[in-house]
């Protein structure tokens, strides 16, 4: 048998509303991203009851611009996949519902997806996932070691014990002034500068594949409160530099370690930090001398998209990890338990 899968995809865990067509786990047949950030910019971050909001009045348009771009009619699916978790449930929910009831009233399987294993399967959409693998997940709720020795088989070797990178990013810029979010302006902003802070690296202790974000970030915004307060002359692009420098340092270390300890040929980069101009260019120069293949999603599959929903739901699809219509969404889920 050698029938097509075709996959209607759904992801709304955060700030951004979208619908995919995908066609054996890597064929993009469409991809519909409404993003709400103008709306949560004022706010100087996402606020879940405008987040939920914007979704409910986007779900059933995206949905239908989605299978208006492939072509397609419900007839030519094969199952549904949406963002199970983690994320913000109310925002979830709104993705899940509209799932469900598609399911049912076209009588498809339902497939619940782990946002951070779509993360890692927007890699697929460019090419086959080599394993086994170690991947980095590098975004606005997460900071995540991964290793996985097959498809869909994750072991969480580390993750941040409080801050995610992105939440750094975001509040590092909102401190210095910089419109939500952060991380753009300031890999931006520190491409002017110098490290001249020399910030703290957070290794925490050895051995451990675990982050820490949460005293960076204080102590960036303590040395740009300690100037202001003495009228000393601060410049931004310095500071911008100097805490990305030591986020590089300390996210390219551990990760090169994990590669070493695990015995990896390959390595996968995602989430939307993963945009960062700085820790591509310091990844691709040491996965070069280290001989390992490194894979970076294109950018607009590295930021929140359904398509990576749906590359990863295909393999659910293959092994029938079918859902019920009592799908519930979940703000933490253990990526561990989706190891089929
Ligand atoms: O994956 P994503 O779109 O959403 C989440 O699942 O969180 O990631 C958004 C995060 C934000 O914190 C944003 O500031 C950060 O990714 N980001 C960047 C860059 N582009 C986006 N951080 C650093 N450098 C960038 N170039
Ligand atoms: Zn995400």
């Amino acid at each position: 048998m050698n029938e097509d899968v075709i996959i209607l995809s759904i992801e709304t865990s955060c700030d951004e509303t979208a619908c995919s067509l995908v066609r054996n786990g890597n064929e993009i047949l469409a991809n519909v991203v409404v993003s709400q950030i103008e709306s949560h910019k004022r706010f100087g971050g996402v606020v879940p009851e405008v987040a939920s909001r914007h979704h409910v009045e986007t779900i059933t348009v995206v949905i239908e611009e989605a299978l208006e771009t492939a072509g397609l009619t419900p007839a030519d699916l094969s199952a549904v996949a949406v963002t199970e978790g983690p994320g913000l449930i109310g925002a979830l929910l709104v993705g899940i519902n509209a799932a469900k009831a598609f399911s049912f009233a076209h009588n498809l399987p339902l497939i619940p997806v782990h946002h951070i294993a779509g993360h890692i399967y927007a890699n697929q959409l460019e090419e086959k996932l080599q394993f086994p693998l170690v991947s980095l997940i590098v975004s606005g709720g997460h900071t995540e070691l991964i290793y996985m020795k097959d498809h869909m088989s994750f072991e969480v070797i580390g993750e941040t014990r409080d801050d995610a990178v992105g939440e750094a990013y975001d509040k590092v810029a909102r401190v210095i002034g910089l419109p939500y979010p952060g991380g753009p302006h300031i890999d931006r902003l520190s491409k002017e500068g110098e490290d001249s802070f020399n910030f703290p690296r957070p290794y925490l202790e050895p051995g451990s594949y675990d982050f820490s974000f949460s005293g960076l970030k204080s102590a960036v915004i303590n040395t740009l409160h300690n100037h202001r307060q003495k009228d000393l002359e601060v410049k931004d692009a310095d500071v911008a530099r100097s805490f990305q420098e030591s986020v590089i340092d300390v996210l390219t270390k551990k990760t090169m370690q994990a590669v070493a300890d695990y015995e990896v040929e390959n390595l996968i980069i995602a989430g939307g930090v993963a945009a960062n101009s700085g820790l591509r260019a310091q990844f691709e120069e040491l996965c070069q001398e280290n001989d390992t293949k490194l894979s970076i999603p294109a950018l607009k599959y590295c930021t929140d998209n359904a398509a990576m929903i749906g590359a990863a739901a295909y393999h659910l699809y293959n092994n029938k990890a079918f859902g019920g219509l009592d799908l519930n969404g979940r703000n933490y889920i253990d990526i561990e338990e989706y190891s089929i």
